[in-house]
C-alpha cells in the first residue's frame, strides 16, 4: 500500500502527476522510485528505448524524446496535464563544449518553453554550485559547463513560472541520510545523490519552496524541516 503524499505541515497533497527530464539519470531514478512510492504518477524523459525496462522496475512510465532533437512543441504536447517538471538532465562529466549548450543549457531552456506552452507552471531545477561564480571567459570545460547551468537558471528565473532551483555541491553515490544543509549559501561540500532526490521529492510536495534558490551539502537538518524553512 502507498502512503498519502503530504506535505511538511501534514496537510495531505493529491497525487502528482510529475515529469523528469534525464529519467535514467542518477538523481532522477532515485526520484522516480520516491515519488512512485509516495504514490504520484511519474514519467521520465529518456532519449534510449532500451532504458524504459529501468524506469518501470522504478514504478516510472516513459516518455521517448531526445532533449536535443526535439521542438518545444512536441516537448509541450508530451508533458501536457503534468503538474510540475524535473530537469535532472545532464552532458555528463565526459561530455565536451558543445553538448554543455545543448543539454545543460539548452534543453533546460527548451523544457521550459514547452512548461509555458503546455500551461505546467512547476519547474523544479537540478542545477549546481558554482554556477554563480563561473569564469566568464575560461575555455574550460567545467567553467562551460557552470556557464550553461548559469544561463539556464537566469532564464527559468525570468519566467513566470512556480520554479525552484536546487544547486547540489559535490555528488557521491554514498546512502542518503535524510539530513541536509540547505541554505542561499552553504559553503562546498558533498552531498548524496540519494539526499538530492529526498530534497527534490520535498521540493515538489511543498509549494511555498517556488521562488528560492539554494545550495544543498550533507548536514544536520532533516530534510522535511529543510525544505520547510525555504
Ligand atoms: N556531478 C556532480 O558532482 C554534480 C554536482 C552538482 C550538480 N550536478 C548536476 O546534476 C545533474 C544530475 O546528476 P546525475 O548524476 O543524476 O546525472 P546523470 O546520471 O549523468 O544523468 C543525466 C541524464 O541526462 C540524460 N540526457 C543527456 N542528454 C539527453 C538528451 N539529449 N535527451 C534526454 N536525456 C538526456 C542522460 O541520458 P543518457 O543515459 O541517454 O545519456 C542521463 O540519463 C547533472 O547533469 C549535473 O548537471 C552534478
Amino acid at each position: 500500500m502507498t502512503s498519502t503524499p503530504a506535505d511538511q505541515t501534514g496537510t495531505p497533497t493529491d497525487g502528482l502527476d510529475v515529469v523528469i527530464a534525464g529519467g535514467h539519470g542518477q538523481i532522477a531514478m532515485l526520484l522516480e522510485r520516491r515519488l512512485a512510492d509516495a504514490g504520484h504518477r511519474v514519467r521520465g524523459i529518456i532519449r534510449n528505448p532500451d532504458h524504459a525496462d529501468d524506469l518501470a522496475a522504478a514504478g516510472a512510465e516513459s516518455i521517448v524524446l531526445d532533449l536535443e532533437d526535439t521542438s518545444a512543441g512536441d516537448l509541450a504536447t508530451a508533458i501536457r496535464g503534468a503538474d510540475a517538471v524535473v530537469f535532472a538532465a545532464g552532458g555528463g562529466p565526459n561530455s565536451g563544449a558543445a553538448r554543455k549548450e545543448t543539454v545543460d543549457k539548452g534543453a533546460a531552456i527548451l523544457l521550459a518553453d514547452a512548461a509555458e506552452q503546455a500551461g505546467v507552471r512547476r519547474y523544479v531545477m537540478v542545477s549546481a554550485m558554482g554556477t554563480d561564480q563561473a569564469d566568464p571567459d575560461s575555455v574550460d570545460v567545467f567553467q562551460v559547463y557552470l556557464r550553461a547551468k548559469a544561463a539556464a537558471d537566469a532564464d527559468l528565473q525570468a519566467r513566470d513560472l512556480d520554479w525552484t532551483i536546487v544547486r547540489p555541491g559535490a555528488l557521491v553515490d554514498e546512502p542518503g541520510t535524510g539530513k541536509v544543509q540547505l541554505a542561499e549559501k552553504t559553503g562546498y561540500g558533498e552531498v548524496p545523490r540519494a539526499d538530492v532526490a529526498h530534497v527534490l521529492h520535498a521540493v515538489l510536495e511543498t509549494p511555498s519552496s517556488a521562488g528560492s534558490v539554494v545550495e544543498l551539502i550533507g548536514g544536520e537538518t532533516p530534510v522535511t524541516e529543510a525544505v520547510a524553512a525555504l
